[in-house]
């Protein structure tokens, strides 16, 4: 849902900052401003600025920024409309009327809640009433007590085939509501509608708001063929997009800065017995990317503790392989590795808060465990081995979105490598003293991007041409490459995980890491041959005119091999960050044209600012080249 810019302006303009802040920060004056400890850090000088005129925060301590909105999404775990309404009912600020059809839609739904609400209330009366008995012993056998039954709201459905049904009817529910709903089996070969929960405990499963949306059955006895029944999805319930126990999970979760992933329900709930409220399970699939994308919003590095047995860890690596291309610097998962054959609900009873606690500290990165995944799937003892394993690790790190993050993860699994070779001094995965590798021989290319050589008939294909602007940085990073061949042999892998604009520059890095591996010797005549050979010698004429006046010295054949270097690492480092601060700019830009907010302009301009300082420190080593005079 959409809201007009205007009323987002009157809840501000109604809601100081400081007000809404204030309920969660001490907050003291200072000057115009207010200011109080980060309520995203722990510390103990303040850093956490409120101004109420500018309508922001700003926290020094995890650079984090916003405006009222942003700071209840950010504590809470609200989303956008959530913290939208939240605020509007609070500042007396009426949201639009929606339009007739959304009005429907919304009249349907909200009595599609109401039946739900009938239902769970309809299941826990029916557990704590006269026929409850036997789950009632059920649920006391596994530690449930009468508090935790009520925070969860744990219910019974009667083995009847109408219990459900003939409640809610006498309330005046229509069938076909029931069926939408998901509490009936309907249909044209069902003569009767009946209950679709018999005889079982009832999970209800509620969205982030906390409103019952699905339900859980689990069956007494173990002779029943489906040990859970689920609600089927509906109007107001998708199994992949939500967690059970998130509305309960999100505070604790956020108070805590962490949560905790498990698999089943009952896990949830022993768990949050034992002291750890801040746990979540998916609803009887595989976690998804919205699921993960929730527990993010929960908190950084989400600890994932599934069961300690087969299912479990392909449970595990399922979720790895679905996080892998939306990790972030900072934003990762972790793996807590269970006993065998326990779950976190036979930890929590049998060793109690305590051993929950040892087993989450112990708690492995994703790296580790995507090492281990590979390295765990077969022998290793053969150099054919050894390289498929690192071309599976390769493949999986390809999907890492991030560029800076993907760079990180490639130098870890490199070094990682380079430990399990057998002669770790002269060998292919050999790297000294993990420095830059002088390996020249190594065959290159590691990025898709950079493997990807393109022939000059192909490169004229305008399906191919896609985005041709390269900056005069990068024409530089690769003439200097062509002029000074034997820089590959210190910087050819930085050079192939370079995020490169243009066409023509993509295909000299493929025609300049071609040469590094092939052996030649590192000669510019070799390389002019190359470019001469595919037909690029016209392009690569080009890219060096493109270079700044203050950088061509860097093209001379004699220019000082040492400051070359330096030039250039500076150089790349820049074309990184620029590149980073190009898809920040992207970012900011949609989500100002999402929301025209003060907070979103703010980060705009930021970002802005800092590409223009990093183009000003190009400018500087323009300024820097022409005195040095070579
Ligand atoms: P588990 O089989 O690990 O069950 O399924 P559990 O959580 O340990 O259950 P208890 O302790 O025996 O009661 C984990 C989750 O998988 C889903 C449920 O969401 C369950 O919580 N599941 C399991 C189903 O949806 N259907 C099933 O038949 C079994
Ligand atoms: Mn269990």
């Amino acid at each position: 849902m959409r809201y007009p810019p205007q009323i987002l302006e009157e809840i501000r303009a109604r809601l100081p900052v400081s007000a809404v802040v204030g309920k969660r920060v001490r907050l003291k004056k200072a000057g115009r401003e207010w200011k109080g400890l980060s309520p995203f850090n722990a510390e103990k000088t303040p850093s956490f600025y409120v101004n109420d005129q500018k309508q922001f925060y700003h926290c020094f301590s995890s650079g984090k920024h916003g405006d009222i909105f942003t700071f209840l999404m950010e504590t809470e775990g609200l989303s956008f409309p959530e913290a939208v309404e939240r605020l509007a009912a609070e500042a007396g600020v009426p949201l639009p009327k929606l339009s007739r059809e959304d009005r429907q839609e919304e009249v349907k739904r909200k009595n599609l809640y109401d039946v739900m609400e009938l239902a769970a209330e309809f299941f826990q009366a029916s557990l704590q009433g006269r026929f409850g008995a036997k789950a009632r012993d059920y649920l006391a056998g596994r530690s449930l007590g009468l508090e935790t039954q009520a925070r969860f709201r744990i219910g019974y459905a009667p083995p009847e085939r109408f219990a459900l049904r003939d409640h809610l009817a006498g309330k005046g529910v229509p069938v076909e509501m029931m069926e939408e709903a998901g509490l009936v089996y309907a249909g044209e070969d069902v003569k009767v509608p009946y209950d679709r929960f018999r005889d079982r405990v009832m999970f209800p499963i509620c969205d982030v708001r906390g409103r019952v949306v699905a339900f859980g059955g689990r069956a007494l006895s173990a002779d029943v063929p489906a040990k859970y029944l689920n609600s089927p999805d509906t109007p107001l319930f998708n199994k992949g997009r939500l967690l059970y126990n998130y509305h309960l999970a999100r505070q604790p979760a956020h108070d805590r800065g962490t949560v905790i992933a498990v698999e089943g329900y009952v896990d949830v709930i022993s768990l949050s017995v034992a002291g750890f409220p801040n746990a979540v399970a998916p609803l009887g699939t595989a976690l998804t990317e919205d699921q993960l994308t929730l527990l993010w919003r929960l908190a950084e590095e989400p600890i994932l503790c599934f069961d300690g047995d087969k299912a479990g860890q392909r449970a595990a690596y399922r979720a790895l392989d679905v996080a892998l291309p939306s990790l972030m610097p900072g934003k990762s998962l972790r793996f807590a590795m269970l006993p065998e054959g326990q779950d976190p609900d036979d930890l929590a009873r049998a060793g109690g808060s305590a051993a929950v606690e040892r087993v989450l500290a112990a708690a492995r990165p994703l790296v580790d465990v995507l090492w281990a995944r590979e390295v765990e799937a077969g022998p290793l003892d053969t150099p054919e081995r050894r390289a498929a394993l690192e071309r599976r690790l390769r493949e999986s790190l390809a999907l890492i979105r991030d560029e800076t993050l993907r760079r990180y993860y490639r130098e870890e699994v490199e070094s990682r490598l380079a430990a399990l070779s057998p002669d770790s001094r002269g060998g292919r995965f050999s790297r000294q003293g993990g420095g830059p590798r002088r390996d020249f021989q190594r065959p290159q290319p590691m990025t898709p991007s950079a493997r990807l050589s393109v022939s000059p008939l192909l490169a004229r294909n305008p399906l191919f041409a896609g985005s041709t602007a390269e900056s005069p940085r990068e024409a530089m990073i690769l003439c200097t490459f062509l002029v000074h061949p034997e820089l590959l042999q210190n910087h050819a892998e930085t050079l192939a995980d370079l995020e490169l604009e243009g066409r023509s520059t993509q295909m000299v890095r493929s025609l300049l890491l071609d040469g590094a591996a092939s052996g030649e010797p590192a000669d510019p005549a070799v390389m002019k041959a190359r470019l001469e050979r595919a037909g690029l010698t016209a392009e690569a004429d080009r890219l060096a005119a493109l270079v700044r006046p203050g950088d061509r010295w860097m093209l001379d054949p004699h220019a000082d091999p040492l400051r070359l270097e330096d030039a250039l690492r500076q150089a790349i480092t820049l074309h990184r960050r620029a590149r980073t601060l190009h898809s920040e700019l992207r970012a900011a830009e949609r989500a100002l044209a999402e929301e025209d907010s003060e907070a979103n302009l703010a980060w705009l301009r930021e970002v802005q600012n800092q590409l223009s300082s990093v183009e000003g420190a190009e400018a500087d080593m323009d300024n820097a080249g022409i005195p040095g005079g070579h």
